[in-house]
């Protein structure tokens, strides 16, 4: 029995260090909803994992939402590629139960997992939490959002959850990209012309990873031709997952020509275009 409450309250701890802000009886029912506890109330490994990503990604979006509650009457959160809607839930858990306002749209392609994601969000009654069925670059949104969020959604669809977020005017953007193939393919295909640019790309290893760091430096500089102040960092260590690098973004004016400019000189050097450079019409205006 007292083996029994000591491990409850080391979960308590547990859970507390994990999602500060969050109610904990109603967060441990969620988790087990979510199979981030087992039906027992354990913590396993990958949940474990999971859930420190979530908090990183929680700690260094809080200013992001600080300061869109703050400015906003009723703010609008978009999490894009969104899965189980991990995040989702537990943003809404740590910080819009707090709240009297503000609304979370998680949009996910797969239609089980926004149905089962709906009736979670009826059942522990996150009334400001809608789940939408569809493409990202298609989803219906309000025509205003203010942060726009998108964890490992995979290769272009990280792409497109920066569009719609600049499209909308977002005050906020944080994506952690996933896997990236498109630019690999690219600097395949046709690649840089000068001679020492192209030995950049001769190996498929060495595309793969120049293609990778490539599509997220495109990603920033779109970002800052685009107005927004960029910051690049590492979502949590190593040991958690590969991909880990969040890209965020404050909207601080309309556009930054240099930035245009240097995104322009990158991509033609290189020879790709990128989705996001497809998608997205130039920052500056003619
Ligand atoms: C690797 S999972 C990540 C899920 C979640 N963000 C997380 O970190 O737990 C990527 C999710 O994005 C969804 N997805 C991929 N491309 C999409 C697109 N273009 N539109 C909507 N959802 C997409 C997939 O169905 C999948 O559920």
């Amino acid at each position: 029995m007292r083996k029994k409450v000591d491990r409850g309250a080391a979960l308590a701890g547990e859970l507390a260090q994990l999602l500060p802000g969050a109610a904990p009886e109603t967060t441990a029912e969620l988790l087990k909803d979510l199979h981030l506890l087992t039906r027992e109330g354990d913590l396993n490994a990958d949940a474990r994992r999971k859930l420190k990503q979530i908090r990183h990604l929680l700690q260094l979006v809080g200013p992001a939402l600080d300061d869109v509650l703050a400015r906003h009457p009723d703010p609008v959160i978009v999490d894009c590629g969104a899965g189980k809607s991990y995040l989702g839930f537990l943003l809404y858990a740590t910080r819009l139960v707090r709240e009297s306002k503000g609304r979370m749209i998680s949009i996910e392609s797969r239609a089980e997992l926004v149905a089962a994601a709906s009736e979670r969000a009826a059942r522990f009654g996150c009334a400001r939490m809608t789940a939408v069925a569809g493409a990202i670059a298609e989803a219906p949104l309000p025509e205003r959002v203010h942060v726009v969020t998108a964890l490992h959604a995979c290769d272009t669809a990280t792409d497109d959850a920066l569009v719609r977020a600049v499209t909308a005017g977002a005050d906020w953007i944080a994506v952690v990209p996933c896997c990236q193939a498109e630019v690999a393919r690219q600097l395949g295909d046709g690649g840089p012309s000068e001679p020492a640019l192209a030995a950049l790309c001769a190996h498929p290893w060495h595309r793969r990873e120049l293609g990778s760091h490539l599509t997220n430096v495109v990603r920033a500089l779109a970002l800052e031709a685009h107005g927004y102040a960029v910051t690049v960092t590492e979502l949590t260590g190593w040991e958690h997952s590969l991909k880990n690098e969040l890209i965020l973004a404050r909207r601080v004016k309309r556009f930054d020509r240099a930035a245009q400019e240097r995104l322009d000189e990158l991509v033609a050097r290189f020879g790709i275009t990128p989705a996001i450079v497809r998608a997205l019409p130039t920052a500056v205006p003619t």
